[in-house]
């Protein structure tokens, strides 16, 4: 495992998306990740998984301590008093004393965004959140969290895959000492049709999925969380750690990004930031 410092603290760089999995088969899931060596969960309120979540935790027999847990508030429940309520819940259903880290999911615009980063910040006071930060923000909105509120927020989580850029994103977290976590980083299965991916991973015996998520993680201040329901997929994407992507192979799938690359785009998205 590689590992990003997040203001001191060590993040497994590869993560395990918990998105659309709940019931039986998220917990385990969510237990096979653990197996295989996984200590990065993702989960969100919205996902309806906590619970699941939770008991594949517990299920796993791996200390607490050892797994980085994120999650996320969402958008109804961003306002002071319901969010400190929603964390409480959460914790419940995860059933842990504090989330590793924990995300606002979607940018509010209706609740000021000073209501919403001091009812983050109370949580993080009060050891519930180990770490915060946000989600789907733009940089101008990461400027306000940052510059306006002092927040000590670690990342932002976007959308990030070779087919959309997040080069404006990647350069103002890090230039702020911060990372970005990468959803969708396999493009939600896409990645597998690509045939430079393709080419790239017959040269070191591995599949395109393996091959973006090395080209993610290798760019340092990276991590990825990617999905899998399935056991093989779940340790496919975990063998990415013994190989290596020559700086031109790099640039390569840099060039694969797209004006139209982006497959998360609801109707309450932000006004994104231009793909350079
Ligand atoms: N913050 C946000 O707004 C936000 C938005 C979207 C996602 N996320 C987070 O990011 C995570 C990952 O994103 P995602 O679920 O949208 O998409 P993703 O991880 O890019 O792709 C998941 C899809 O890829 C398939 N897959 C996984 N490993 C594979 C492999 N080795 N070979 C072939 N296919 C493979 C999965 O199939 P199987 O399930 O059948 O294995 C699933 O259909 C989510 O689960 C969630 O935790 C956050």
């Amino acid at each position: 495992m590689e590992f990003i410092n997040a203001r001191g603290t060590p993040i497994p760089a590869l993560g395990f998306g918990t998105y659309e999995l709940t019931g039986t088969a998220c917990r385990k899931a969510v237990t096979a990740a653990l197996e295989t060596g996984y200590r990065h969960i993702d989960t969100a309120q919205i996902y309806n998984n906590e619970s699941d979540v939770g008991a594949g935790l517990a299920e796993s027999g791996v200390k607490r301590g050892d797994i980085f847990l994120t999650t996320k508030v969402w958008m109804d429940r961003v306002n002071d008093g319901p969010l400190q309520k929603s964390v409480d819940e959460s914790l419940k259903h995860l059933k842990t004393d504090y989330v590793d880290l924990l995300l606002l999911h979607w940018p509010v615009p209706e609740v000021p965004l000073a209501e919403q980063i001091k009812a983050l910040r109370e949580v993080h006071s009060a050891g519930k959140a180990r770490l915060i930060g946000v989600s789907n923000y733009t940089v101008a909105m990461l400027r306000d969290v940052i510059e306006e509120f002092g927040a000590p927020i670690v990342t932002n989580q976007v959308e990030y895959h070779p087919f959309l850029s997040q080069k404006a994103i990647l350069d103002f977290l890090r230039g702020n000492g911060m990372f970005l976590t990468a959803y969708s980083p396999l493009a939600r299965g896409a990645v597998r049709d690509n045939s430079l991916l393709n080419e790239i991973g017959k040269r070191y015996g591995k599949t395109p999925g393996q091959v973006t998520l090395r080209w993610l993680i290798q760019q340092g201040s990276v991590a990825a969380i990617p999905k899998a329901g399935s056991p093989a997929h779940i340790k496919n994407n975990f063998e990415i750690f013994d190989f290596s992507l020559s700086p031109y192979e790099m640039e390569k799938i840099h060039a694969l990004a797209r004006p139209d690359g982006r497959l998360i785009n609801p109707g309450w998205s932000p006004h994104w930031d231009r793909a350079a």
